[in-house]
């Protein structure tokens, strides 16, 4: 059923021909030096078959021996065969090696370009890669924005939110429930307590900021990733430096888009759709709770 493919012969024509010609030109030399050695042998014997052994000795032309004819007939044949290999044979003459040699140079030139090519690419390639690893090598799997935002990216005014969304914080709620939740010290001084079944992660630059039981407090985002490492999904509540702190290494956004404008002095980024891509859209209505429509909405990085 899975028949073997015939292997394809991975040797080059030209180069066959070339080798071709080599072992044919091999012949053709041992031929002409066999033909030396028995013309060598040859005219011995006619010489002793003549002199000595007396065959034809009378036999005279012009008043010459015929071994010397015969010799002489040989020899032309001979030189003849050398002439042959050595001048007009076409594995001999000066150009046809210097076309055999060109080819092959030219033949290893357009192997070189390829490879270069070929090399190239494969350092463009692995550029691109290291470029892609530097540029995701942030991005911390699982970790989550959660935000709710006005068509302007609007977030908040004087350090409080600029609405209130039974929905929306019901469903804050239930996704934060049970997780480490990363957040600015602004955020936090705005919460009148800390909110229960969560890990707060308090970023600030204070070395001795004071923060109720429980509560850690951290100096970087770096160092707030680090504490929420353990937890299948940390994440960062806000506010709107921490935000933009934390964007870089999230790999998931949950954002509440209101659908207004809001007079505020704090703003979500810009969700850039290149880098992120909308998984999931879920429209709520104005009612007696809500003020506002607004919808979840989810993105996941590219
Ligand atoms: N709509 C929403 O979903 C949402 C969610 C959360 C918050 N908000 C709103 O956002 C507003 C608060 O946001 P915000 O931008 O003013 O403040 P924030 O991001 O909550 O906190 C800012 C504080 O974080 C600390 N911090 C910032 N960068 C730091 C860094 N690189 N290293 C160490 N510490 C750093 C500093 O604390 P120190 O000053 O102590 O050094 C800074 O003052 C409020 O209006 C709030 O209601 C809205």
């Amino acid at each position: 059923m899975f028949g073997k493919k015939k292997k394809k012969s991975q040797i080059d024509q030209e180069q066959l021909q070339l080798i071709k010609n080599a072992q044919h030109r091999i012949k053709q030399k041992k031929r002409l030096f066999t033909h030396f050695v028995v013309f060598l042998i040859g005219a011995v014997f006619l010489i002793i078959a003549n002199t000595v052994l007396g065959i034809g000795k009378d036999t005279k032309f012009f008043g010459i021996n015929w071994f010397v004819f015969a010799i002489l007939g040989w020899l032309f044949f001979f030189l003849y065969h050398l002439f042959n290999v050595f001048v007009t044979s076409k594995f001999m003459s000066k150009d046809w090696e210097e076309q055999e040699l060109a080819k092959l140079v030219n033949k290893q030139k357009v192997r070189i370009e390829k490879l270069k090519t070929q090399i190239e690419k494969e350092d463009l390639t692995i550029a691109e890669s290291e470029v892609f690893q530097e540029k995701n090598s942030k991005i911390i799997n699982n970790l989550t924005i959660i935000v709710a935002a006005g068509e302007h990216n609007e977030i908040g005014k004087n350090n409080d939110l600029i609405w209130h969304l039974r929905d929306d914080l019901k469903r804050f709620k239930a996704l934060t429930s049970g997780h480490h939740i990363i957040m600015g010290r602004k955020t936090f001084e705005s919460f009148p307590k800390p909110l229960p079944n969560r890990t707060h992660v308090v970023i600030s630059r204070q070395a001795n900021y004071k923060a109720p039981e429980g509560v850690i407090v951290v100096n970087s985002l770096e160092d707030a990733i680090q504490v929420g490492k353990k937890d299948t999904q940390p994440f960062i509540i806000g506010g709107g430096e921490i935000y933009k702190l934390a964007l870089p290494y999230a790999s998931k956004i949950e954002i509440t888009r209101v659908h207004s404008t809001f007079d505020a002095d704090t703003f979500f980024p810009e969700i850039d759709t290149t880098l992120w891509k909308e998984t999931a859209n879920t429209f709520h209505k104005k009612d007696d709770n809500h003020e506002f429509e607004f919808s979840f909405m989810t993105y996941l990085r590219k």
